[in-house]
């Protein structure tokens, strides 16, 4: 019997509707062989949303996203809307369909291609075989902690504060979470924290541990974040997975990212407990080249795998993009962000026509 899933798609700005386009072709191609059918529907989120509806996340997209199967959300943002108070900038929105649909857990893996292996800034010795999963906290920390605003002081001078802060609920779940990607990884965990100097990291690491009790398979070490970002640079084979708090993932999982070379190559999933996964590339809206056919489509398409696996328990059709990806890569296909000598330099488009003739 076929099986059906509605997904609702959130395009969003800059780059966003140029990969998603390639991303829905994609999908469908790999639904015919799969026998699967996908129903789609479009809503707005981000700089689109604020010039359609005057906020960056109307009520009607989290009524969609909640009702469907899963999110696939490309990026959002842009110089145009970039000087917006803080209630209506595109970035609003996007932590607001995070925190709506409950998704406390980002999933932002760091794999280098063999194939991409030049396009990296550091040494081949350094990077080859890096396979880093980075698991972030994605709707607690700093990004919600409260009191937060602009404050002024009794001398009259502004004070800016936002507040740090984590129970031991939100702990337990997102260690959880990590524990069981372990699991199906190498079994290492390292926790990135900064307890030598924050209480919250100190809960933090006390409940890690405590939790760690529970999955005695797996090896658990801490790192202060600082020296996290260090021996990201400097030995990145030495991780696995990382657990860590929203704001110190954010930057962790950009350097992460780099390792591979191209940030234009990097998938993410954001999960919850109850409502749909979100699936999103972990890149931006990179506003310089929109509309200009130049954009990387692959982390897009890399997203739609992970949400076949993580979100709607598919592997047969991820696993089936994922090979696609390799083998236009292997085919010597690049777009500007990943070119090298002696390949095929390809626009967006064509990048996506070449995954669907491989497929
Ligand atoms: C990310 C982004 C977002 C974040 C911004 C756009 C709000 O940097 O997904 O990593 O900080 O979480
Ligand atoms: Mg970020």
């Amino acid at each position: 019997m076929t099986k059906k899933y509605s997904i609702t798609l959130l395009p969003g700005d800059g780059i966003g509707p140029e990969i998603m386009a390639v991303s829905v072709k994609v999908l469908k191609a790999v639904a015919q062989q799969c026998d699967i059918e996908f129903e789609f529907q479009e809503a707005l989120i981000g700089g689109s949303a604020i010039d359609a509806t005057g906020t960056p996340l109307p009520q009607e997209t989290i009524d969609k996203c909640k009702a469907s199967d899963a999110v696939l959300l490309a990026a959002i943002g842009g110089y145009k809307w970039d000087n917006l108070p803080r209630e209506i900038r595109p970035e609003t929105g996007l932590l607001g369909i995070r925190s709506a649909l409950g998704l406390f857990a980002n999933l932002r893996p760091a794999t280098i291609l063999p194939q991409l292996i030049d396009a990296s800034s550091l040494k081949k010795e350094v990077v080859e075989g890096v396979d880093i999963m980075v698991v972030r906290e994605l709707t607690g920390g700093i990004y919600f902690g409260k009191p937060k605003g602009i404050f002024t002081t009794e001398t009259g001078e502004k004070r800016g504060v936002n507040t740090m802060a984590y129970t031991e609920s939100e702990i337990d779940r997102i260690a959880r979470v990590a524990f069981e990607t372990a699991q199906k990884r190498q079994k290492r965990l390292c926790s990135v924290d900064k307890a030598n100097v924050l209480d919250v990291s100190q809960l933090w690491r006390d409940r890690v541990i405590k939790i760690s009790e529970e999955y005695p398979d797996v090896e658990l070490t801490h790192m202060y974040v600082d020296n996290a970002a260090m021996q990201l640079v400097r030995n990145p084979k030495q991780f696995d997975t990382i657990v860590t708090g929203n704001l110190f993932g954010d930057i962790l999982s950009d350097a992460a990212a780099m390792l591979t070379g191209s940030i234009g190559m990097l998938p993410s999933a954001s999960l919850g407990s109850q409502n749909p996964g979100l699936f999103e590339p972990v890149h931006g809206s990179a506003p310089d080249i929109a509309g200009e056919d130049k954009a990387n489509p692959l982390a897009q398409v890399l997203s739609t795998a992970m949400m076949l696996r993580y979100g709607l328990n598919e592997p047969t059709p991820g696993d089936k993009i994922e090979k696609a990806v390799l083998k236009v890569l292997d085919l010597g296909y690049r777009t500007g962000d990943i070119m090298s000598e002696g390949c095929k330099g390809v626009g967006c488009q064509a990048m996506g026509d070449a995954l669907l003739s491989v497929l």
